[in-house]
């Protein structure tokens, strides 16, 4: 790690959990603690715990926990460094670097930097007199100046050095250009601007970051837009655009999901800053992910043509996937968001709220979408129909919204209610089990952090892993226990290997004299690794007598050291087998 320890000690005594927590979660005081609803997983009644005494957040829903750096970690999907970096900002501190960074992050952090660089460039080269005919085409487009300056839009010049030439001087080489994308290499080997006259977007992260660009083309040459390929610092099927504006703008946890840079902007521009557009694929499941964590609702709003319809069946079933509540808004008269807001001028914020108000969610909107395609006149087309239907219907778990939603088709199309309903009870059963248990597990393993994974040992040697749990405790809880513990028990001692590892950091720290908390070898471990050991150091009272408790694991320890398990008894049956036929072997020599 190349961040100087004193500097995180520094970064820790700074950070307030309660504060930091409470600006991604609203909290509520229960008793010596906070207490509000988990942002890891989905639940109607709190069980979020953040505990200002211990520095540490548990969910009693999920089994997640750990302190403030783990927080960050798995809410902003960062890695321990980055995690360090995020809370450093915050805290107005500057992270002093030690020579020793890992070779692929400092070449991100060049990316980043060449990008930045050429952000700015685009932007400059906007507003020169060279950019004239690109800013009268934003402006064209209804674009304020604030917008374009709020978005960092930019204009690419036609010549294609421009930017090489510019970034050559700031101290870029040719390969960080081509590695960043931001240059093509001609057949003799020499690079070029990658975007030649085109309106610059630029793409950011979560922390500000310029990881990528889109580029559009002003006339009707192909490609309409040029976009960024995948770099060492930008994934396009984990991103999503504009989501850093969007993430703290989620009016009731609502997000606009559209599928253009334009329609963003317009939809900024025009109040909707909860608005995000995948760039240029179709939407990932990372993107869903990512979605369903910073939304609690998602308004799909793609194009009224065909590709686009298309594009919002596959969004509802990849959505559908995480949870979240989906809605489907069709944009009339085959408009895009940006056109429509555009056609009705002054009203068009307006018009486009009151089709945000009245759109339908994802079974509404893929009912009126099949009914479209029958002639509900006919006998046969009108069975049809209903067959399609009740498939729909049979993925819905919530009997009592099926319910709703039969019974207004009963009356719509004229025909027993019950004879639908039985139809969807086929499909269900033959679905809902599959789709249930595959639920669960995803469940199971996405949300739910266990022993079972983290640990996998335990249950094999119970006796001994409660033991080895009571024994870390007792390390991390009693800084002053764990210098003379670590001297007298070897590590070989603690029979689950995960147990093992966690002792062998916590030791390797108190060799040095540093701290063994929860909170110093977090850094060590994966966030899901953090909340069992936070599980571990928490859920037990404090030892009194920390070294007399101490002692009583051991020697439960060392019982359980001679006992073999199964596969050991069998392998060492083996291992004799193998050395008496070794034996003989050499007898016959
Ligand atoms: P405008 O015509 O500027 O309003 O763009 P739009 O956003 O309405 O474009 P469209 O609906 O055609 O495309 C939606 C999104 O798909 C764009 O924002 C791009 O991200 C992407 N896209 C469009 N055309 C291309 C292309 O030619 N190549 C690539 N790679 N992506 C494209
Ligand atoms: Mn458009």
């Amino acid at each position: 790690m190349s961040i100087p320890e004193e500097f995180i000690q520094d970064l820790k005594n700074r950070i307030d959990i309660v504060s930091l927590v409470g600006s991604y979660v609203t909290l509520k005081r229960a008793g010596r603690n906070m207490l509000g609803l988990c942002p890891f997983h989905n639940e109607k009644t709190p069980s979020f715990v953040v505990s200002k005494d211990r520095n540490t957040f548990h969910c009693f829903g999920c089994g997640v926990g750990g302190d403030a750096i783990t927080f960050v970690r798995r809410i902003e999907n960062l890695d321990y460094v980055d995690a360090i970096r995020f809370l450093a900002q915050r805290e107005g501190l500057e992270v002093p670097e030690s020579g020793r960074n890992d070779g692929l992050s400092a070449l991100r952090n060049r990316i980043y930097e060449a990008n930045r660089e050429a952000a700015r460039f685009y932007h400059k080269y906007l507003y020169s007199p060279n950019g004239s005919k690109a800013l009268a085409y934003l402006r064209n487009r209804g674009l304020t100046e604030k917008t374009i300056v709020h978005f960092g839009l930019g204009y690419s010049p036609p010549s294609r050095f421009e930017l090489v030439n510019y970034l050559k001087e700031k101290g870029f080489s040719y390969t960080e250009l081509i590695q960043a994308n931001l240059a093509n290499e001609s057949q003799r080997g020499s690079p070029y601007d990658r975007f030649s006259d085109r309106v610059m977007f630029p793409i950011m992260d979560l922390r500000g970051n310029v990881i990528a660009f889109g580029g559009r083309i002003m006339s009707d040459i192909k490609p309409k837009y040029l976009n960024t390929s995948d770099t060492p610092a930008f994934n396009k099927s984990r991103n999503l655009y504009a989501l850093q504006f969007a993430k703290n703008k989620t009016t009731d946890g609502q997000l606009i999901l559209v599928e253009g840079y334009m329609d963003v902007i317009a939809l900024h521009q025009a109040g909707f800053e909860n608005t995000i557009a995948t760039l240029g694929t179709s939407l990932t499941i990372e993107q869903a992910n990512i979605i369903a964590k910073y939304g609690k609702e998602v308004i799909i709003c793609y194009d009224a043509d065909n590709a686009g319809q298309n594009a919002s069946a596959r969004a509802i079933e990849i959505l559908r996937k995480t949870g979240i509540k989906i809605k489907v808004l069709t944009v009339p008269d085959g408009k895009d968001p940006d056109e429509f807001i555009k056609a009705h001028g002054e009203n068009g914020a307006a018009r486009f709220r009151l089709l945000i108000e009245k759109c339908g969610n994802d079974i509404e909107y893929q009912i009126a979408k099949l009914q479209l395609q029958y002639d509900l006149e006919q006998t046969d087309q009108k069975v049809a129909f209903l067959t399609e239907t009740a498939k729909i219907f049979a993925r819905l778990d919530n009997a009592i919204e099926r319910d709703a939603y039969v019974t207004k088709l009963s009356e719509e199309l004229n025909i027993d209610k019950n004879a639908i309903l039985a139809q969807i009870r086929q499909y269900a059963r033959q679905n809902s089990e599959n789709v249930q248990k595959q639920r669960e597990r995803q469940w199971k393993q996405q949300s739910f952090v266990g022993q079972e994974r983290v640990n996998p040992e335990k249950k094999h040697r119970l006796r001994a892993a409660n033991a080895e749990e009571a024994l870390l405790a007792i390390l991390m809880t009693h800084p002053d226990a764990a210098q003379s513990l670590c001297q007298k028990l070897p590590a070989s001692m603690f029979l689950t290997s995960f147990h093992r590892r966690v002792y062998e950091v916590i030791c390797r720290r108190a060799e040095q004299g540093l701290g063994t908390e929860l909170s110093d070898i977090a850094g060590d471990f994966s966030v899901d690794e953090v909340s069992v050991i936070h599980q571990m150091a928490f859920k037990r009272p404090r030892e009194t007598d920390p070294f007399r408790a101490a002692d009583e694991y051991i020697r439960v320890l060392e019982e359980e050291g001679e006992r073999m398990t199964p596969e050991q008894v069998a392998q060492s049956d083996m291992q004799t087998l193998m050395e008496q036929l070794q034996k003989m072997k050499e007898k016959k020599k």
